[in-house]
């Protein structure tokens, strides 16, 4: 099978890339050195990580005139994040992450949530009782202004992030640009079939975050699945005589969903791009499958009464409430 996915705008986006949240400064730039000089071509990074300078530093020593690597050879995504969708921010917050990244484009800019956060330094304005400072701009305006990047040659792309299938459409409904990507939490406890098919029928691909289910979130409770130890997975796996980790993300790219496992292992970093020289049968595709529990990991959540409840749920924009 192929290695990359060519989107809608005829771009070739490499179908496994390097994830960066969580990576802290101090970690990424030897995580993204790892896994170029081991042939990843796609990093995927964002404002909000608050670690692009870092990887910027990674790029610098590998792209451009008399290095390893051109600056077409690599895939690099960023995110807008939510305090930016002021129409009049978003060119400026662009050129911040082209000024850390060291590049004079993004092959691809995405829209990270549907809500817009109170516009400022602060990436999580809130008031004294912990509760987000939210601001009334749409996402479709944001996207507007996302499409002048495009005209202007700072982005080849734009897409979305977090977007169910309802806000996907409205912008589709309102776009000059079309959004090429969604990328969502996606793994085989949350296995967004509906969503999956829903932006393939619309030419929109898929990129799974948290693609091997984010075990390292900051929020993780011992008292929820893991699901790299999930013993129905250790067992296709022995049966390949290939890692948990290698078996889910050959399911990803076998369904054709992008993914961007993240790792600050050089072993593990390789390991992971190692999914191109095997493939599962239809039946343990189906079986991975059957392990969805509709679970989502990557929900911001606070606690309030003693529970622990959806952040910014209350928000009209949030995109969790649809059922896909
Ligand atoms: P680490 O970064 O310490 O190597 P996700 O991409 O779903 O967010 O998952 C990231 C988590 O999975 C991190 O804790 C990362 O650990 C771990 N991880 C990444 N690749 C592998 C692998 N091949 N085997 C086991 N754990 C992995």
């Amino acid at each position: 099978m192929s290695t990359f996915v060519t989107l809608s705008t005829g771009q070739q986006m490499p179908m496994v890339g390097l994830g960066t949240w969580k990576s802290s400064p101090g970690q990424v730039k030897q995580s993204v050195l790892a896994a170029l000089d081991c042939g990843y071509r796609h990093i995927d990074c964002a404002a909000a990580y608050s670690n692009e300078p870092e990887v910027g530093e990674a790029l610098a020593l590998r792209l451009g005139p008399g290095k390893a690597l051109r600056r077409d050879d690599v895939f690099v995504t960023s995110k807008l994040w939510n305090t930016k969708h002021d129409p009049r921010d978003i060119e400026g917050a662009c050129r911040t992450s082209l000024a850390h990244l060291g590049l004079s484009y993004l092959d691809l800019y995405l829209m990270h949530w549907p809500m817009a956060f109170q516009p400022g330094k602060e990436l999580m304005p809130r008031r004294e009782d912990g509760s987000i400072c939210y601001s009334d701009t749409h996402y479709r305006d944001t996207w507007t202004a996302m499409e002048t990047l495009v005209d202007k040659g700072l982005v080849k792309a734009i897409g979305l992030s977090n977007f169910n299938a309802r806000q996907m459409d409205d912008i589709i409904g309102v776009a000059r640009h079309k959004p090429v990507v969604n990328q969502v939490e996606c793994h085989p406890y949350l296995s967004q079939v509906d969503l999956v098919s829903h932006c393939r029928s619309v030419g929109v691909c898929v990129t799974a975050y948290s693609p091997l289910g984010s075990g390292d979130r900051p929020w993780a409770s011992p008292d929820e699945p893991s699901l790299l130890d999930d013993p129905r997975l250790g067992a296709i796996a022995h049966k390949y005589h290939r890692t948990p980790a290698q078996v889910i993300l050959r399911w990803h790219v076998q369904r054709g969903v992008v993914c961007i496992p993240k790792s600050v292992t050089p072993s593990r970093i390789q390991q992971n791009l190692q999914v191109f020289d095997f493939s599962l049968t239809d039946q343990d595709m189906k079986l991975i499958e059957s392990f969805n529990r509709h679970e989502r990991f990557i929900v911001p959540s606070v606690e309030r009464d003693g529970k622990r409840v959806w952040r910014d749920a209350e928000h009209p924009h949030f995109p969790f409430h649809d059922p896909y």
